[in-house]
């Protein structure tokens, strides 16, 4: 069946591994990749997809109503796979703004474009409006028990705040106008093409350029790790397989103390570069906390296993083997995407912590 679908924020870390899943796995599908290209969009993610027949990139903001009308009607879209937000909790604790204006209003333009265009042209059905969201929403965990799909939402950062407000909105435009949506809220990401502003990458970079690596706290936080790749395989997996109106938690049973994985890491990257094993433990700087930092997420994704079969493919140990071995074979990706405007970042977010 022929579908034209379009998905927001294509050209970041987690969309640019669902476009080119979408776009190599159904080539009957029109693929069209909404994104405003902010500091955290890198075209170089997907040259392997551009030439594509099936995919189509649009230059444009979720923010932008009128536009999101036109895009709706020009193409007649009827699924949307929305990926586009600010994503790092760091940026959201010195620019809570930020984060409301693309997080809810640029995701309630979406609702409201998708609304419109769909009751204009001949209703709801077939039409499938997909919500990425993160488990943050559920707040943090102590060292026992897990989020499932009914934990009451509880978000303690501007950036989950903003999160967990997108998927209320959501919600009400599925109980409200009868909209078919569905949300899946999805633990931390890692894997290539990720802003090397979140832990792994920032970490295997500064590893290479034998800069500091700053743990906050104690290191002692606890966050559920999931391969980028498996990821978009439970999208694809939950976009053709889900009830209308539903919600799916998305985790792979891997809980890391952040100083357990940081370890683990140094020694892979060392061993990567042919450095002696664990020469660059040393590199390790305990810095100030983040500011209301979450203990601990684990996320139960039984009910997706059960409903719909899907598990992660990868060992943790394999996945981060990868990760790493793609960092340092895109060095010159790594060089460009933190020139520029990310010294002044690293200085302004770092400086005040050492
Ligand atoms: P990212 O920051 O790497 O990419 C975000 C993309 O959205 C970028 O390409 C950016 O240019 C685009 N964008 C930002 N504002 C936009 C706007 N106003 N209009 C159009 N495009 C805009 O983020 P990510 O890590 O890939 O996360 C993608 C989604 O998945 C987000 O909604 C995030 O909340 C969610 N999520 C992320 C993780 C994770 O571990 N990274 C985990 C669970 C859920
Ligand atoms: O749980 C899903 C969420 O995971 C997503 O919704 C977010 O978009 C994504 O950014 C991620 O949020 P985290 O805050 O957990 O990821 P981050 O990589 O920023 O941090 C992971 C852990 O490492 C966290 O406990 C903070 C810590 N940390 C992070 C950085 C950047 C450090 O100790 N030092 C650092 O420099």
């Amino acid at each position: 069946m022929s579908r034209n679908i379009l998905i927001t924020g294509g050209a970041g870390f987690i969309g640019s591994h669902v476009v080119r899943l979408f776009v190599n796995k159904y080539p009957d599908y029109r693929i069209f990749n909404l994104d405003k290209l902010t500091y955290a969009g890198n075209l170089e993610n997907l040259r392997d997809v551009e030439q594509a027949p099936n995919y189509t990139f649009i230059k444009g903001d979720i923010c932008d109503f009128d536009r999101m009308r036109e895009i709706f009607t020009e193409h007649r879209i009827d699924g949307v796979i929305h990926l586009a937000a600010e994503s790092h909790v760091d940026r959201s604790i010195r620019d809570p703004f930020a984060f409301a204006q693309t997080n809810v209003l640029g995701t309630l333009s979406l609702l409201q474009a998708a609304r419109l265009a769909w009751e204009d042209t001949g209703g709801m059905d077939g039409k499938l409006f997909y919500h990425v969201s993160t488990d943050e929403v559920y707040g943090s965990l102590d060292e026992r028990g897990f989020f499932t799909e009914t934990t009451s939402y509880d978000p303690k950062s501007p950036y989950s705040a903003s999160k967990a407000s997108s998927d209320h909105f959501v919600r009400a435009y599925h109980n409200t106008y009868g909209m078919p949506v569905v949300i899946s809220n999805c633990s931390n990401n890692y894997g290539p093409n990720q802003f090397p502003e979140k832990l792994i990458p920032l970490f295997i970079n500064n590893i290479r350029h034998n800069k500091p690596l700053p743990v906050y706290g104690k290191g002692e936080n606890v966050r559920d790790w999931l391969y980028v790749v498996d990821h978009a395989r439970a999208i694809d997996v939950i976009f053709h397989g889900c009830r209308p109106g539903d919600t799916y938690n998305i985790g792979g049973f891997n809980e890391w103390k952040n100083i357990d994985l940081i370890r683990t890491m140094i020694r892979v990257v060392d061993r990567l570069l042919g450095r002696p094993e664990g020469a660059s433990l040393n590199l390790i700087a305990y810095v100030t906390d983040r500011a209301g930092h979450d203990l601990r997420y684990a996320i139960d994704s039984t009910k997706l296993k059960n409903e719909l079969g899907w598990e992660p493919s990868l060992q943790f140990e394999e996945g981060l083997e990868k990760t790493v071995r793609w960092y340092l074979d895109n060095g010159p990706w790594l060089d460009r995407v933190t020139s520029g405007a990310y010294q002044k970042y690293y200085d302004t977010m770092y400086g005040e912590r050492s």
